[in-house]
């Protein structure tokens, strides 16, 4: 089996620098003693004003085995200095970007502007996660999910489209909204088939590696992360939870 991959996305959390020193430490000391930390690979997202901080601290210690840094996004002219800057892995198209919440639907994210961030991403050598997912599941849902894929990844070649981790994030199941449920693996691994198939007919690309994202806590972590289909998660909110996610990563692990 291949390794499962945990991305952390602090996104504006937490609220001061030794806060976020604190998260790392803890998931340091907890992996330092945790038995399987081969099965899994891990990804920190922190907020740019900490980037440095959890930069040096992942290189030291536990995690300078397994764990990544990774950035939340990326502006078009910015992708190289990313890379000086020790970030392994990009963030393109999250939702909180393409429909930020604060702003009306049309000034978020365009595709075009998220294709653009994921071609600049490659061009610097960087892994990029790119987010995929509907707002809700009212109507032609499945056609603009499909839209969104093709438009996003328009341009690439197979090859660089097979560089891409594809996180699955239904825009309804994250935390910040209201009413947020997670989805559930089944459902969830459809819509990763839907994509697989919006990918295989215009991309001729056979097989991706998903992630899914939207409320993933210790408590569904395992039934996402035991599905074949799914190659890892996306945590928001947890993230920032040392408790919770140290349980998300023993599930992993294990
Ligand atoms: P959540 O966030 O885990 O808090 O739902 C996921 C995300 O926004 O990437």
């Amino acid at each position: 089996m291949s390794k499962k991959i945990i991305v952390a996305n602090w996104k504006a959390l937490p609220a001061s620098l030794a806060e976020a020193e604190d998260i790392v430490e803890k998931i340091d000391e907890y992996i330092h003693g945790l038995d399987g930390v081969a099965l899994f690979d891990l990804v920190i997202c922190p907020p740019t004003q900490y980037r440095e901080e959890v930069a040096r601290m992942l290189s030291e210690g536990s995690l300078a085995q397994i764990a990544s840094l990774g950035a939340q996004d990326v502006e078009l002219e910015h992708a190289d200095a990313l890379e000086k800057l020790g970030v392994r892995y990009v963030i393109i198209g999250h939702s909180d970007r393409r429909w930020p919440s604060s702003a009306k639907a049309s000034a978020g994210e365009s595709n075009e502007v998220v294709n653009e961030k994921l071609k600049a991403v490659l061009r610097a050598g960087l892994l990029p996660i790119v987010c995929f997912g509907e707002r809700n599941r009212e109507g032609v849902w499945r056609d603009e999910l499909a839209v969104q894929i093709k438009a996003t990844f328009a341009g690439l070649t197979p090859g660089q489209v097979n560089q891409c981790l594809i996180a699955y994030e239904p825009v309804w199941a994250i935390s910040t909204n209201p009413d947020a449920k997670p989805d559930t693996p089944a459902s969830a691994v459809q819509s990763m088939g839907l994509i697989r198939e919006v990918l295989a007919d215009n991309f001729d690309v056979s097989a991706s590696t998903f992630l899914y994202g939207g409320s993933v806590t210790p408590t569904n972590a395992a039934d996402f992360l035991q599905r074949s289909e799914i190659s890892g998660v996306l945590v928001g909110g947890a993230s920032v939870r040392p408790e919770d996610f140290c349980k998300i990563l023993t599930i992993a692990a294990s």
